[in-house]
C-alpha cells in the first residue's frame, strides 16, 4: 500500500458515523449483498465462518422488531431498580427502536463455534480446575463473537463506502428470541446485533480519545 492508499483508508475510517436517522429511499438489494460479501472477508476465528446474516427490508417486519425491543426496553426502564439510574434508563427507553424508521436491517448471527481447544477444554472443564480456569478467560471473549463482531466492522465501513448511512445495534438483543422468531431463523442461529441501514439524513459528529491516551508501548 502507498501513501495515498493510507490516506484513502484513514479518510473512511474516520468519516464513517453511526446513523440514527435515514431517508426514506430504498436501499437496493445489490448493495446489501456486497456489504454482506465483503464483510465475510473479516479476519474470522480458524476461517470457520460460523456466521449468517438477514436483510430485511420489509418495513412490516422491521417494525415488528423495533416493537419488540421497544416492549422489552419499556419493562426493563419500569423495574423499581432501575429508579437509582431513573435519568440513564430513560434516555435509553426513548432510544432503542429508532431504528423501526431504517429502511433496511441486517441481522448478524452466529452459530455454535467450538474450536479444537474449547473441545479439549470442554471435555475436561468439569473436575479440573485449570481447563475450567483457561475455559473461563475463553468465555470473556467468545471467538465467534469476536469473529461476528469483525464482520460488522467491515460491514460498517462497506457500507459507509457506499454512501450509505448504518449503526451497529447490540440493544436489540434485548428482544433476541423475538426477533429470531420474528425471522423465523433455525434454532442454531444466534443474534449478534442488528445493522441498521439507510440512506442518512443526518450528519453526526464525533471524536476519539487521542490515540497517547489508549496506548501503552510495552518494552
Ligand atoms: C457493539 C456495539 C453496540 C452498539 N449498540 C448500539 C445501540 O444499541 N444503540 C445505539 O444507538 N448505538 C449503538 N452503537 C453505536 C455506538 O453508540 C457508536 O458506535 C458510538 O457512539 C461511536 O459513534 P460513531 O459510531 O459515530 O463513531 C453500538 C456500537 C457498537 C460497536
Amino acid at each position: 500500500m502507498d501513501e495515498m492508499d493510507i490516506e484513502a483508508l484513514e479518510g473512511l475510517i474516520k468519516s464513517r458515523r453511526s446513523i440514527r436517522k435515514w431517508r426514506q429511499d430504498e436501499v437496493p438489494n445489490e448493495l446489501l449483498k456486497k456489504a454482506v460479501e465483503l464483510a465475510t472477508w473479516a479476519p474470522n476465528g480458524g476461517n470457520y465462518q460460523g456466521w449468517s446474516f438477514v436483510a430485511v427490508k420489509n418495513r412490516e417486519i422491521i417494525r415488528k422488531m423495533a416493537d419488540a425491543v421497544q416492549a422489552a426496553s419499556d419493562m426493563i426502564a419500569f423495574w423499581p431498580e432501575a429508579k437509582s439510574w431513573e435519568e440513564d434508563v430513560k434516555r435509553y427507553q426513548k432510544n432503542t427502536s429508532f431504528f423501526r424508521n431504517a429502511p433496511a436491517c441486517i441481522g448478524v448471527f452466529i452459530s455454535d463455534y467450538r474450536s479444537v481447544m474449547d473441545k479439549v477444554l470442554l471435555a475436561r472443564e468439569p473436575g479440573d480446575s485449570a481447563a475450567s480456569r483457561i475455559m473461563g478467560f475463553r468465555r470473556t471473549a467468545p471467538t465467534a463473537i469476536q469473529s461476528a463482531s469483525a464482520a460488522a466492522t467491515t460491514m460498517l465501513l462497506a457500507l459507509h463506502q457506499m454512501g450509505l448511512g448504518a449503526i451497529w445495534l447490540a440493544s436489540p438483543l434485548m428482544a433476541k428470541r423475538e426477533i429470531e422468531t420474528i425471522l423465523n431463523v433455525p434454532a442454531e442461529m444466534s443474534l449478534v446485533c442488528l445493522i441498521a441501514v439507510g440512506y442518512p439524513d443526518e450528519s453526526p459528529q464525533k471524536d476519539r480519545k487521542p490515540v497517547e491516551q489508549v496506548l501503552k508501548f510495552v518494552y
